[in-house]
């Protein structure tokens, strides 16, 4: 029986006012994506995630909501949605949409009523004191760009709550009108043909704030609910939370009964692997993610992980301790202006592996060999980089490069005009890396990518059956792990360190045809004993060792 699609699914995130302009306004839009549908086919990826689409004055690229129920008019309308999901799924593409339902913006109709009018139907849609709450200076998410978690509102003369900028209101999901009106939100997007959501900030959401006291417990009925609406409307439907907590909490993200059935979240982001991730990838040292594979909860079995390198934010590195944070940032943002927050980092990974192909591969081969489904941030198959001249997380947020002319083929528009400059200087530079250069040479990293999915395709136990570590000894440097599944068995060799090593594999029962099916180079058929196994600095060897029958 083949496995649920989100199972078996690549995820591509796009941000879509930075990845193609179809009316030479200088902003990309849902046409020019729609136009774009036939690229992303032929990457092999499945699943569409766009970043808010919504009106939105953009005051945090999209994620403050001015109208639920439309497309910020700088993408297109509704229609243009409806044309773009019917498309991509005529190409087997689904589409998930960001559902930013924490806060909204400040000037949401909703809050601009509930500020104005003490009798507003919408006053108790956010959340209020009279008093200057004694704990305004915290709990920021933002440090240094935000100051306070409470601020006073002249209009309505009282301080509003606000986990994120203070001109995103948070709503107050303790009012029952707000509960059924996101329903609605979200019924009415899986009618326009959307196949689920990626639940913004959900911890936020649950969390149940009053002034001046620590948040009580969160209030996972909300999950409850959404996942008993969302199946009800949409047998395909999935939730996937952005919950960047404890490895002990995740699992009631997906699941109401400790041991009980999937009832609440169909994916999760796999935060705690992806900073372990990095570990391993700055100490050339594969014991962070032996640690991070078996420390990973076990989540109920229709759940899944989505797992990710670099997504739209800053690599967000506060769950390492300092020395461990020290280090990933030592290797990969040494200056000051690559780092954010006090906690991440705001470059692509290209760049932060100094453009090494070989080193960028080993990247993507782990990430696409844990447990869970990949999830990859638009350029990032054709190895672009960031522009540390723009502000904050906007330097991962470039316009997509699909060739070497001025406007990288993004738009038409004079590039003064453009949503975000075109990455227009260095080694990443659209005249240097670009799609149609890449399209056009075999030995490109887009390539590969096309490859990297392909193989992925062909194993489907890799990210989705039973992972192990094998337990035999092993240079520090490398990893060697196994998926198994009724479909067969894939064994993944990982050197994490620019160093060749040899490894002695006979310990290990590896059936009696094993065959390799991806590798940083051909390294010929695998020796009868199997005691001299090489693997090249940085490389890594995908090796099936059964078939199902
Ligand atoms: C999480 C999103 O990933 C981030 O980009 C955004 O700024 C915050 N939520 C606030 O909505």
């Amino acid at each position: 029986m083949s496995e649920r699609w989100y199972k078996e699914a690549v995820i591509y995130c796009i941000e879509v006012d930075s990845f193609q302009d179809s009316n030479g306004d200088g902003c990309g839009d849902l046409k020019g994506l729609t136009s774009r549908l036939d690229y992303l086919a032929r990457l092999g990826v499945t699943c569409l995630w766009l970043n808010p689409i919504h009106p939105s004055p953009q005051r945090d690229d999209g994620y403050d909501v001015s109208d639920y129920y439309g497309v910020d008019p700088r993408l297109g309308d509704l229609g243009d949605f409806v044309e773009l999901a019917t498309q991509a799924r005529g190409r087997g593409i689904r589409i998930l949409l960001d559902l930013v339902v924490n806060h909204t913006s400040d000037e949401h109709p909703w809050f601009r009523s509930a500020r104005s009018d003490p009798a507003s139907p919408y006053r108790d849609w956010y959340v209020w004191s009279t008093a200057e709450p004694s704990d305004r200076r915290q709990g920021m998410v933002f440090p240094g760009e935000q100051t306070e978690t409470w601020t006073f509102d002249d209009v309505a003369g009282q301080w509003y709550f606000h986990r994120f900028y203070d001109f995103q209101p948070d709503l107050n999901w303790s009012t029952p009108a707000v509960r059924t009106e996101i329903k609605k939100v979200m019924e009415f997007w899986l009618r326009l043909g959307a196949s689920g959501f990626r639940i913004d900030a959900a911890p936020f959401v649950l969390e149940q704030i009053s002034p001046g006291v620590d948040p009580g417990p969160l209030d996972f009925s909300i999950l409850d609910d959404w996942r008993q609406d969302v199946q009800w409307s949409s047998g395909e439907a999935v939730l996937l939370c952005e919950a960047n907590v404890s490895a002990d909490d995740l699992p009631k993200y997906c699941r109401a009964v400790a041991g009980g059935p999937n009832d609440r979240a169909h994916m999760l982001f796999a935060f705690g692997l992806n900073a372990k991730l990095w570990l391993a990838l700055a100490r050339e040292d594969a014991e962070p993610l032996v640690e991070a594979i078996g420390a990973l909860p076990r989540l109920p079995a229709m759940s899944q992980w989505a797992t990710f390198l670099r997504n739209h934010d800053e690599l967000d590195l506060s769950k390492l301790t300092d020395e461990q944070r020290g280090d990933v940032m030592a290797a990969f943002a040494p200056k000051a202006d690559m780092r954010i927050y006090n906690r991440g980092i705001r470059r692509r990974l290209a760049s932060m592996m100094k453009g090494e192909r070989r080193r960028i591969e080993l990247a993507y081969s782990l990430q696409f060999t844990m447990p869970g489904t990949p999830v990859l941030r638009y350029g990032e198959e054709i190895g672009m980089g960031e522009d540390l001249a723009l502000p904050g997380r906007e330097s991962i947020r470039t316009p997509m490069q699909w060739d070497a002319s001025r406007g990288a083929g993004f738009s038409t528009a004079s590039p003064t005009d453009f949503v975000r400059p075109v990455l227009s200087r260095g080694p990443y530079a659209a005249k240097r890396v670009n799609v149609r250069a890449q399209r056009r040479d075999r030995d490109s990293l887009l390539r590969w990518f096309e490859e990297l999915v392909r193989v992925l395709r062909e194993c489907p136990e890799v990210g989705v059956g039973e992972p192990s570590v094998l337990d035999v000894p092993l240079p520090r440097s490398v990893l060697a792990h196994r998926f198994e599944a009724p479909e067969g068995s894939v064994l993944l060799l990982h050197n994490l360190a620019d160093v060749p090593v040899r490894i002695d594999l006979s310990a290990i029962d590896v059936g009696r045809h094993p065959y390799e099916v991806f590798a940083d180079s051909d390294y010929g058929a695998l020796q009868k004993d199997r005691s001299q196994v090489q693997l090249n600095g940085w490389g890594y060897r995908w090796i099936r060792l059964r078939r199902g029958d």
